[in-house]
């Protein structure tokens, strides 16, 4: 598996204290832990801006910088190492390892944070934090920094100003690096595979689920421990339910079945999706509205290039979707009108794509200044336009009805247009019936 090397963090945590203000702290903490149903938790995943910033996946740790700080920028508290309790939860880097491990100048037990990290704030002007994301670490924040008021008849300064870290850190996150992109190359490479062994192998009859482990199958024996989130795979009307994940239908002959499925691989995600028919044939109308899903998604990969505007892409794509449902009768009036109108939302009620990184809907604005942030090279998003016509929709022809289609790529802008990640899965009609017939 590919894994970052530590250069790759330590350049991380300089760039972002090069961009803190004049003495200043930045106080992050690692995920909580949370429970499934009573003693069963959920598997533990990092918080994605700890990750970027540490590399390390334990829990109750707390990441510290401080810029300029003589004795070292980097804190951490962690848990320490006590034999009982690794016994029951597993191995700990602990903090006398974690400065040779991790890369920080001083690592303690998170059990002392309340005796030590009091001092370390006190005297900054400003603490920034990912304030407003977990109640308890807020309500911590707020004992540290009044531990320090009370003692200001003694001559400590409490700091006088909080900031939002993520406004600085996830314009970092935003622009991936060439190392970044690799892993996410190597991610959506797995994906690929999947999606395409799920086309080789589904039978009507089967369910949704048995296809899903086909998916789980190949992430796994690639290397990927968790999908990137929960797969969909709806077959049918299931098609049309954009968040579908019960995947426990019956795969009847005749459905299209829609796969959005992506594994996440040292902590980056890919995103993709799939529509094929479950016999390998697409009918006359899925073939018609596939045909113009793919027509739209090329449109929008067209338009993904730097210079352009964040929303350009989705522009693209709805300008082909209206023309093409306007010729095909299931929109009437004028082109610029129904768009104009948002008429088309029917059937298209997403937009075309969003920021794609450690999180599957990652961080960054798509505003900046109140305009459509321009697309820069090391950006990766999706484009993914779709197609669901409700089943119950008397407003088109009974023969489009339930049917439901969405064709997602991954790209990254590069100095000349994008490059397609996910390109080894394939889309065009005639290469999935041929693939699914061989
Ligand atoms: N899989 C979530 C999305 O496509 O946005
Ligand atoms: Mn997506
Ligand atoms: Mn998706």
């Amino acid at each position: 598996m590919i894994k970052l090397d530590s250069a790759e963090y330590a350049k991380r945590r300089k760039a972002l204290m090069e961009k803190m203000s004049p003495n200043s702290i930045a106080i992050l903490a690692s995920a909580p832990v949370t429970v499934r149903n009573r003693d069963v938790e959920h598997p533990f995943r990092q918080d994605s801006d700890f990750y970027y910033l540490s590399g390390f996946d334990e829990e109750h740790s707390v990441l510290v910088l401080i810029p300029g700080r003589e004795h070292g920028e980097y804190v951490l508290f962690c848990q320490e190492k006590i034999k009982e309790q690794e016994i029951w939860t597993g191995r700990r880097v602990g903090p006398e390892a974690a400065p040779d491990i991790l890369g920080c100048d001083d690592a303690f037990p998170i059990t002392d944070i309340d005796d030590i990290l009091p001092g370390l704030i006190e005297g900054k002007d400003r603490i920034y934090a990912n304030l407003g994301t977990s109640p308890e670490f807020d309500q911590k924040l707020m004992q540290w920094v009044n531990h320090i008021k009370a003692q200001v008849r003694s001559g400590a300064t409490p700091p006088h100003e909080f900031s939002a870290l993520d406004h600085l850190l996830h314009e970092l996150r935003l622009v991936k690096s060439p190392a970044e992109v690799e892993v996410m190359r190597h991610a959506a490479e797995i994906s690929a595979e999947a999606h395409t062994r799920a086309m080789q192998t589904v039978r009507p009859g089967m369910r949704e689920y048995q296809l899903e482990a086909e998916l789980m199958q190949i992430f796994m024996a690639a290397g990927s421990r968790w999908p990137a989130y929960p797969s969909i795979v709806g077959a049918g009307d299931n098609a049309c339910i954009l968040h579908y994940t019960r995947n426990d239908d019956v795969i009847d002959d005749g459905d299209l079945i829609l796969i959005d499925a992506g594994c996440e691989l040292d902590y980056y995600a890919s995103d993709i999706t799939r529509t094929f028919p479950s016999n390998g044939r697409f009918s006359e109308p899925q073939r018609a509205l596939y045909q113009l899903v793919l027509d739209a998604q090329y449109a929008a990969i067209e338009a993904t290039k730097p210079g352009n505007h964040w929303n350009q892409p989705h522009e693209a794509a709805v300008q082909v979707l209206v023309e093409g449902l306007v010729e095909l009768g299931l929109l009437e009036g004028s082109v610029d009108e129904l768009i104009e109108s948002q008429a088309y939302r029917q059937f298209y009620m997403h937009k075309t794509g969003h920021w794609l990184g450690m999180d599957v809907h990652d961080v960054g604005e798509y505003r900046v200044d109140g305009e459509w942030r321009t697309l820069q090279p090391g950006m990766v998003l999706t484009i993914e336009p779709g197609l669901y016509v409700a089943p119950d929709d008397d407003s088109v022809d009974e023969k489009w009805r339930g049917i439901g289609i969405r064709i997602e790529d991954d790209v990254v802008v590069t100095e000349k247009g994008c490059d397609i990640l996910t390109k080894d899965v394939v889309k065009e009609i005639a290469d999935i019936e041929a693939l699914m017939s061989a």
